[in-house]
């Protein structure tokens, strides 16, 4: 730090005093966990939010390492409408990936940063039920398509999560779900995430990714992005492709108790101290 940083502390103060003992819940995207010194700046964010006496409750999946492990096994994976379908071997994959490696990179660079991390997946004290997605109509299929063993959501028990934050514990969770009968279901990041913090109410959620936000027509970042404004841009296809349905449950987080819900790119460095202790932040917040 430079003595001419010293006011940007100041600035920083209220919302630390703010933010202190709040519960925010960080969704991490697959392309930061990919390389180690992205992961490393991002868990420094972390482990100094968690210091300052933020509850940070972390989300990931690892769809791009997946898709890269089960090439090595030289299973193809099988994607309908930029959708894949999880067979019982894509989901075996899912697993090592989800909770095995990428779970366990991230408890242990954390621990590193002097944290006390616990990595669990959505199965762990029945954090999150699933059902089985019913076969659905996409673009031009005539019958519908079978996604396999992919999950939508049915419950949400956030009892180990506050037991773990108020024990003083990080939890870092993969993105995986199962129902009463023990089948495992591979579920979308986002959605958990988003899940987790409307049971949770959270101060925040954060959806870290590699955009910085969401942009208008002109391609700049909308540093507050208004329902009214969201609903224009959907509506001219500006928002569209992956960042549509971020923008939808972005929304439906904030109807469901999320205070505000911001999107930052973590493959710039210090993204997140940025977004959350300075006034305009870096890059785009619902609230
Ligand atoms: N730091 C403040 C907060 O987290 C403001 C962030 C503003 N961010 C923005 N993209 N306009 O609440």
């Amino acid at each position: 730090m430079k003595r001419d940083d010293i006011p940007l502390l100041r600035e920083s103060l209220p919302y630390i005093n703010k933010f202190s003992g709040k519960v925010m819940v960080v969704k991490i995207g697959g392309e930061i966990a990919d390389n180690e010194d992205n992961l490393k700046n991002f868990c420094e964010q972390v482990a100094l939010c968690v210091r300052v006496g933020i509850k940070m409750v972390l989300v990931h999946g690892g769809g791009k390492q997946a898709t890269a492990l089960s090439k090595k096994l030289g299973i193809e994976p099988k994607i309908v409408d930029g959708r894949r379908i999880t067979d019982e071997k894509t989901l075996e994959v899912t697993k090592m990936v989800f909770a095995g490696q990428i779970n366990t990179d991230i408890v242990t660079i954390l621990r590193k940063c002097g944290l006390r991390v616990v990595g669990l997946s959505g199965i762990d004290g029945n954090l999150i039920s699933a059902k089985k997605r019913p076969p659905v109509h996409v673009d031009g299929s005539k019958k519908p398509i079978d996604f396999g063993l992919v999950g939508d959501i049915v419950g949400v028990d956030v009892n180990v999560i506050n037991v773990l934050i108020n024990g003083g514990f990080t939890p870092a969770i993969s993105s995986l779900a199962s129902d009463d009968d023990g089948e495992v279901y591979n579920i979308n990041a986002d959605t958990v995430a988003s899940a987790i913090a409307c049971a949770l109410k959270a101060e925040k959620l954060i959806l870290v990714s590699n955009v910085h936000g969401v942009l208008d027509r002109e391609k700049n970042i909308i540093s507050k992005l208004t329902r009214s404004l969201a609903e224009e841009l959907i509506e001219e296809k500006v928002i569209a492709g992956g960042m549509l349905p971020k923008v939808q449950s972005a929304f439906k987080a904030i109807e469901n108790g999320v205070r505000s819900v911001h999107l930052i790119n973590g493959l710039s460095s210090d993204t997140l101290l940025m977004e959350l202790f300075t006034e305009s932040g870096c890059g785009t917040m619902i609230e």
